[in-house]
């Protein structure tokens, strides 16, 4: 018997499968379309990411000797936005996803309405059109009928693990979990509740939104592609909180950095809800069992895909596995620093209108250098983050635990610990995304007895240590810092 991860990406979907030992059995992925419909905006087809689903639960079941699948965990980007027509079935709009920038204009009206605090305090987060609410309101203006339709109860809102269930379970469960809900903008935190006064102040009616549940429980039963045999739904999360609770971050202090499209710095805070002064967002880590764990979270929107810019938009690399060794060819960025600022900056700026920027050019530049400059600043990202974080907690970090695809690139996971002063520690299941899920639905089934099983189970593969002299490394960062200013004052 396996659990079975979704890992629903913002470029693929992924199906693995586990055993009892958290080791990968099979892995499939299949990745889909993005559509830019104009500058700055992100979008999915919420019926291909669901197809694309479909074909990688297919592809696995087909690889696995053992078919049994004691139970599903879902995981997935997290406030990307859909509604969907409750009768039908077919959403009424694309998924606005998570990166895109088409609702500033909505967020800048909240603030100036003096929203802010009360986003703040209730829902841990700032007012950016990052968060589910405000692509909520542009779906409901701009397509016609689509305000009558959600008033009249015709619509249902969604994050991407609340449509997945709904398919699943051919539209019995219509739920979301704690940690998606509180990427929502909408969702009370504290009292665990969505947010009457927000909603009306947001004019969202009530009833397109999910029930919210725990993170682990069973949810539904889906039989689609398992030959007809019931299967349980029984863990949800975001996948930021499923990679913190996968690195088996139990303890407060303990932390974590994924680094994927983007690159998320999650710092479990146990039963408090720590209130960030740096520009780090407050968000519910996950709740089990009727307890509820907070975590403070620091969110780069450019990380994986700055490097997916150097191979298909400069076309400077051919594999990003290249720019490692393209990065470790120079012996220094050489003054060159590059701002991936491609749709603005998050932690802990929050400045939507900064573009990306590169400095420090000369007649000497080769492309090896913009290579070396774009790894470096995911790392200066990290540590304008982890300043922040150490900062808000009062917790000097002992160690930082990473995951996601770019912590197979050597240079930068040694230039990070380098730039942190702290050991950077690679496990060695690094799909902790998907083991996080995979943890969740197995403790809601038994499959898995409880989370010290799960913590012992936890083993490093690779720890970076501090090698560069701190006065060289202080000066790199300074660097950094300058570029940043500069480039947030061409608007
Ligand atoms: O908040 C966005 C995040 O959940 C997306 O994660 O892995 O697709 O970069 P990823």
């Amino acid at each position: 018997m396996y659990i079975l991860a979704i890992d629903q990406g913002t470029t693929s979907s992924r199906a693995i499968a586990f055993d009892q030992a958290g080791n990968i059995v099979h892995i499939a992925q299949k990745e889909f379309k993005q559509y830019f419909p104009q500058p700055g905006w992100v979008e999915h087809d919420a019926n291909e990411i669901w197809t694309s689903v479909g074909s990688v639960i297919g592809e696995l079941l087909s690889k696995l000797t053992a078919k049994k699948i004691a139970a599903i965990g879902i995981t997935n980007q997290r406030e990307t936005t859909l509604l969907w027509d409750k009768n039908t079935g077919e959403p009424i709009y694309h998924a606005i996803v998570w990166q895109s920038r088409q609702t500033v204009s909505i967020c800048e009206e909240w603030k100036q309405k003096g929203y802010s605090d009360a986003v703040r305090q209730r829902t841990g987060l700032l007012i950016d059109a990052y968060f589910s609410a405000s692509k909520i309101r542009w779906i409901l203006t701009n397509v016609p009928g689509a305000k009558a339709k959600a008033e009249n109860g015709e619509l249902l809102f969604g994050t991407i693990d609340t449509w997945l269930v709904w398919k699943m379970t051919r539209g019995k469960a219509h739920v979301t979990d704690y940690t998606n809900a509180s990427r929502t903008m909408l969702y009370n935190i504290h009292t665990l509740q969505w947010d009457k006064e927000l909603l009306s102040l947001f004019g969202i009616p009530e009833s397109i939104l999910p029930e919210v549940r725990s993170c682990s429980e069973v949810y539904g039963y889906t039989t689609a592609a398992f030959g007809g045999e019931e299967v349980p739904i029984a863990g949800i999360a975001g996948d930021q909180q499923a990679a913190l609770f996968g690195q088996a971050c139990f303890e407060a202090g303990m932390a974590k950095n994924t680094y994927g499209t983007g690159c998320f710095m999650l710092m479990n805070t146990g039963a408090k809800a720590v209130s960030s002064q740096n520009g780090l967002l407050t968000t519910i880590a996950w709740g089990i069992g009727g307890k509820t764990e907070y975590a403070l979270e620091g969110s780069i929107f450019v990380a994986g895909s700055a490097i997916q810019w150097l191979r298909d938009g400069l076309r400077i690399l051919q594999k990003s596995s290249d720019s490692e060794k393209q990065a470790y060819s120079l012996a220094s960025n050489d003054g060159v620093y590059v701002v991936p600022a491609f749709v603005g900056l998050g932690t802990p700026y929050w400045d939507s209108d900064t573009r990306g920027a590169i400095f420090g050019l000369t007649r000497g530049t080769q492309r090896e250098h913009l290579v070396r400059a774009t790894l470096e600043a995911i790392a200066y990202q990290t540590k304008d983050v982890l300043n922040a974080m150490q900062q808000d907690s009062g917790i000097e970090l002992k160690n930082l635990r990473v995951d996601g695809g770019a912590v197979a690139n050597n240079f930068l996971m040694q230039f990070q610990s380098d730039l942190l002063g702290v050991p950077v520690v690679r496990p060695v299941v690094n799909e902790t995304t998907a083991l996080g899920a995979a943890y969740l639905a197995g403790l809601a089934t038994g499959y898995w007895k409880d989370r010290n099983e799960i913590a012992q189970r936890w083993q490093a593969q690779n720890t970076f240590t501090p090698q560069m002299p701190i006065a060289e490394t202080t000066k790199l960062y300074k660097g950094w810092q300058k570029a940043v200013e500069a480039a947030r004052l061409f608007k």
